[in-house]
C-alpha cells in the first residue's frame, strides 16, 4: 500500500498530468488537492489529447476513483464542461467525486480577479483570471461558499445574499463597476448544484476507507512549489498551497499516511505570468525551447518564459517538500543542444548565493551562475530504458540528482503515456 503525492517542483506546468496518468494504472484513487481551473494538466493517451483543469488525471483509467478534494476551488461551469467533454470522448466519469467541503468559484471572484489585476497596472501578477485569488481569500475570510451549500437552497440563499451585498459594495464603490444580480447568480448556482449533486460526497471518508483497505492512492498537485503562497516568489504566487504538506490538508489525509513524495521537474525551467525567474532566456535559445516544446499555457494560451534548469530553486523545492524521488519530464526537448546548462548559484552584489532568497525583489537582481555540460545531440524520445540513454544525457540526469540530493525515479521523453523511462519501481 502506498499513498504517493505528486508535486510540481518548479513554477507549474512540469508535466504532473503526464506522470499521474502514467502511474494511475497502479492505484485505486487519484485526488486533486489544491488550486482550481488555473491548472492545466495536459494528458495525451489512447483516448486523445486533453487539458484537464479540475478533473484528476487518473480519470482515463476505468475503475480508478477520481476525487476533487476539499482543497480545490471549483468553478461549476468549467467542471460540467470538462465532464461533458470527457464523456464525449468515451471516458467513464462514474467514479468521479467532489468534496462537499470544496469551495465554489462565484462570478464575483472572476470579476474581482480581473479588476484587481488591472488596478495593479505594471505590477500585475499575470494571474489566469479564473478567480483563484478572490476565492481562496474568501475561504480564509470565512466568506466562501462550499459545494455542500449548493445542495441546501435555503441556507445558500441567505449566505449568498449577505455575501453578495458586500461584493456589490466593493464592485460599485471601489471599482466603479456594475453590481451583480442576486437572482441570476442564485438561480444559476442552484442549477449547478442540481447537476453536481450526484458527484458531491464527504470524500475524506471515501479516502480514509481506501487507505484502511490498503489501496494505492495518488494525491495530485497543481501549480508548483515556486508558486506556493508561503515559499514561492511572493507576491508572484498563486493563492493555495502547492506543497507536499498541502496534499494532506487538501484531501483529508494524515501526514503519517503519505509514503512517497514525487517532485516533478521539467528538464529545463518555464514560468508563465509575472515575477522573477533567474534562468529566463530572453534570446534565441529561449525562443527555440518555447517553439520546440510548444511552451504555451494550457489554460490561457500565453507564451511561457523558458530557461535552463535552476538547481538553486530546485534544491530549495526538494528540501521543503521532502521529495523521496524526482520525475524529470521533457528531457527530449534538450536533445538537439550542443551543450546544456544548469544554474548552480546566483550572483548577487558581488557574492554568490547558494540558497533561494525569500524576497522577490532580491531574486529579481540575481544572475545565474551556470555549469555547462556536453549535450547528447541524439533523439531520446523512443528510449524506454535508462541504460539506453546517451552517456551525456545520463550524466545530465546524474548531475541533477547530485544537485537536488534526490534520486530520479522517472524520466519522461515525450508527451504520450508510453514515452517514459522507469528508473526505479514506484509501487
Ligand atoms: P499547473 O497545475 C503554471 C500562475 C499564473 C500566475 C500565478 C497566479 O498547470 O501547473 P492565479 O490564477 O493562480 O492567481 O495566478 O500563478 N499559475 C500557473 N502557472 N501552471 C499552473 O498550473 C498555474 N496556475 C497558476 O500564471 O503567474
Ligand atoms: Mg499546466
Amino acid at each position: 500500500m502506498s499513498v504517493i503525492a505528486v508535486i510540481g517542483a518548479q513554477w507549474g506546468d512540469e508535466g504532473k498530468g503526464k506522470i499521474v496518468d502514467l502511474l494511475a494504472k497502479m492505484v485505486k484513487a487519484v485526488v486533486r488537492f489544491s488550486g482550481g481551473d488555473n491548472a492545466g494538466h495536459t494528458v495525451i493517451n489512447p483516448y486523445g489529447e486533453f487539458r484537464l483543469h479540475l478533473v484528476p488525471s487518473g480519470i482515463f483509467h476505468p475503475g480508478v476513483i477520481c476525487i476533487i478534494g476539499n482543497g480545490v476551488a471549483v468553478n461549476p461551469k468549467v467542471l460540467l464542461q470538462e465532464i461533458d467533454n470527457l464523456r464525449k470522448h468515451g471516458v467513464d466519469t462514474s467514479n468521479l467525486f467532489i468534496s462537499d467541503r470544496a469551495h465554489v468559484i462565484m462570478p464575483y471572484h472572476i470579476l474581482l480577479d480581473g479588476l484587481e489585476e488591472e488596478r495593479r497596472g505594471a505590477a500585475a501578477l499575470g494571474t489566469t483570471r479564473k478567480g483563484i485569488g478572490p476565492v481562496f481569500a474568501d475561504k480564509i475570510a470565512r466568506l466562501g461558499i462550499r459545494t455542500c451549500e449548493l445542495l441546501n437552497r435555503g441556507e445558500f440563499e441567505a449566505r449568498l445574499s449577505s455575501i453578495l451585498e458586500l461584493k456589490n459594495a466593493i464592485l460599485t464603490k471601489v471599482y466603479n463597476a456594475s453590481p451583480l444580480s442576486f437572482r441570476d447568480i442564485y438561480e444559476q448556482y442552484c442549477s449547478y448544484g442540481e447537476k453536481l449533486a450526484p458527484f458531491i460526497r464527504d470524500t475524506g471518508v471515501i479516502l480514509q476507507d481506501l487507505i484502511e483497505h490498503g489501496e494505492n492512492i495518488i494525491l495530485e498537485g497543481a501549480q508548483g512549489t515556486m508558486l506556493d503562497p508561503d515559499f514561492g516568489t511572493y507576491p508572484y504566487v498563486t493563492s493555495s498551497s502547492s506543497l507536499a504538506a498541502a496534499s494532506c490538508t487538501g484531501s483529508g489525509t494524515s501526514l503519517r499516511q503519505v509514503d512517497q513524495i514525487i517532485g516533478v521537474f521539467k528538464a529545463y525551467t518555464t514560468r508563465v505570468g509575472g515575477g522573477p525567474m533567474p534562468t529566463e532566456l530572453k534570446d534565441k535559445t529561449g525562443d527555440f525551447i518555447r517553439e520546440r516544446a510548444h511552451e504555451y499555457g494550457a489554460t490561457t494560451g500565453r507564451p511561457r518564459r523558458c530557461g535552463w534548469f535552476d538547481a538553486v530553486a530546485g534544491r530549495f523545492s526538494t528540501r521543503i517538500n521532502g521529495f523521496t524521488s524526482v520525475a524529470i519530464t521533457r528531457l527530449d526537448i534538450l536533445d538537439p543542444f550542443e551543450s546544456v546548462k544548469i544554474c548552480t548559484g546566483y550572483k548577487l552584489d558581488g557574492g554568490i548565493l547558494r540558497d533561494f532568497p525569500s524576497d522577490a525583489s532580491v531574486l529579481s537582481r540575481c544572475k545565474p551562475v551556470y555549469e555547462e555540460l556536453p549535450g547528447w545531440r541524439s533523439e531520446t524520445s523512443a528510449i524506454r530504458h535508462h541504460k539506453q540513454l546517451p552517456a551525456q544525457a545520463r550524466r545530465y540526469i546524474e548531475r541533477l540528482e547530485e544537485l537536488l540530493a534526490c534520486p530520479v525515479g522517472i524520466i519522461s521523453v515525450g508527451a504520450s503515456r508510453d514515452q517514459a523511462i522507469m528508473v526505479e519501481q514506484v509501487m
